[in-house]
């Protein structure tokens, strides 16, 4: 038996939702990570201390072990004196969702400017800004290239505040974040942007579990981000952006979102051992977005065996992004 054994990893992009479902959901991300950077857009989302103190306890009850780092999303409305509270309240970063950009986003920002006295806050707090960078109006494969300008006004106008780009799947983002300063600027890929494309989508049978926002888009997109995970760079780390939907509201409704955190470390490491650079998922994984974050790094280990085994065909009524790929790693030890 083979077995690679690291420093237990982070998704610092992740969306475990609200109710019932978020003690499955909770407990499929905690037996591969140590820490999920939760994402805020649940119903309804979390923007006061109050939530964002309630949603991290619910978080711990749900899955022992697995350490929640709480966000709170950015609404119009908000005020520097609301961020501090939310800093105290646990919160290391806030979220900005343009409006109607995604999934629960119709309550999203329309005026980015308005907000710099919330991005000064933010800065001010050592709190990281997270963005969808996605300009709702532009075409679907010109949204995320729409919002780099949005996107380095915010960087100049507050260059003292820490962003991170996030899910980036485009090769002219990864072009971009290359020219900014590593230790504020960054960018999160996600492993269902590392694997597909347009092509598996919508090139044969439509495949509603591969759809997300921002789209997967050509193979040279897919190309520069892997380059990007596989090169060591300090200004790309791993977000997964898993967003499980109940099977009917992907295939009925054409919700946005993949379902990847159950086994997307294990996945990972099957793409990364079969393009040579198995050693380097370690650093994508388990530091860089910590060191980002100025979070310490886990001390905590997690081991994968080497083991053939099938993505299943759901998980608690939810389709994953990779049901039926054959894997080649297996978690089987987290802690420590
Ligand atoms: O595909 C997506 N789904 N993209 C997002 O930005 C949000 C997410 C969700 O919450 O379902
Ligand atoms: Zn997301």
């Amino acid at each position: 038996m083979q077995y690679l054994e690291m420093r237990a990893a982070d998704d610092m992009h992740l969306h475990l939702r609200q109710g019932a479902q978020l003690v499955a959901y909770a407990r499929d991300a905690a037996r591969s990570f140590a820490r999920g950077l939760v994402m805020p857009n649940t119903l309804p989302p979390l923007a006061s201390p109050e939530s964002v103190r309630a949603y991290g306890r619910q978080i711990e009850e749900a899955a022992p072990g697995f350490t929640p780092l709480l966000t709170f999303k950015i609404l119009p409305h908000m005020d520097a004196g609301l961020v501090r509270s939310l800093k105290e309240a646990g919160a290391v970063a806030g979220k900005l969702y343009p409006e109607g950009v995604t999934t629960h986003a119709e309550d999203g920002v329309r005026d980015v400017e308005g907000l710099f006295p919330v991005f000064e806050a933010m800065a001010e707090e050592g709190l990281v800004l997270c963005i969808h960078a996605e300009s709702p109006g532009a075409p679907v494969l010109e949204r995320e290239a729409a919002f780099h300008e949005t996107f380095l006004r915010i960087h100049h106008a507050v260059p003292s505040l820490r962003i991170v780009f996030e899910h980036v799947s485009d090769a002219r983002t990864v072009a971009l974040i290359r020219t900014l300063p590593p230790d504020k600027v960054a960018g999160t890929i996600t492993l269902h942007h590392l694997l597909f494309t347009l092509d598996d989508l919508l090139g044969g049978r439509l495949n509603p579990h591969l759809f997300c926002k921002p789209v997967v888009k050509t193979s040279a997109d897919r190309d520069a981000l892997r380059e990007a995970a596989f090169s060591g760079d300090p200004h790309f780390f791993f977000g997964s952006d898993s967003a499980p939907h109940p099977r009917e509201k992907k295939e009925r409704e054409g919700a946005a979102g993949c379902y990847t955190a159950p086994y997307a470390l294990e996945a990972l490491a099957s793409l990364f051992e079969a393009h040579g650079v198995l050693g380097v998922l370690e650093g994508f994984v388990s530091e860089r977005g910590a060191r980002f974050y100025g979070l310490l790094l886990n001390e905590e280990r997690v081991v994968l065996r080497k083991e053939e085994w099938v993505v299943p065909a759901e998980y608690h009524g939810v389709v994953p992004a990779c049901a039926g790929m054959r894997l080649g790693w297996r978690v089987v030890e987290k802690g420590r």
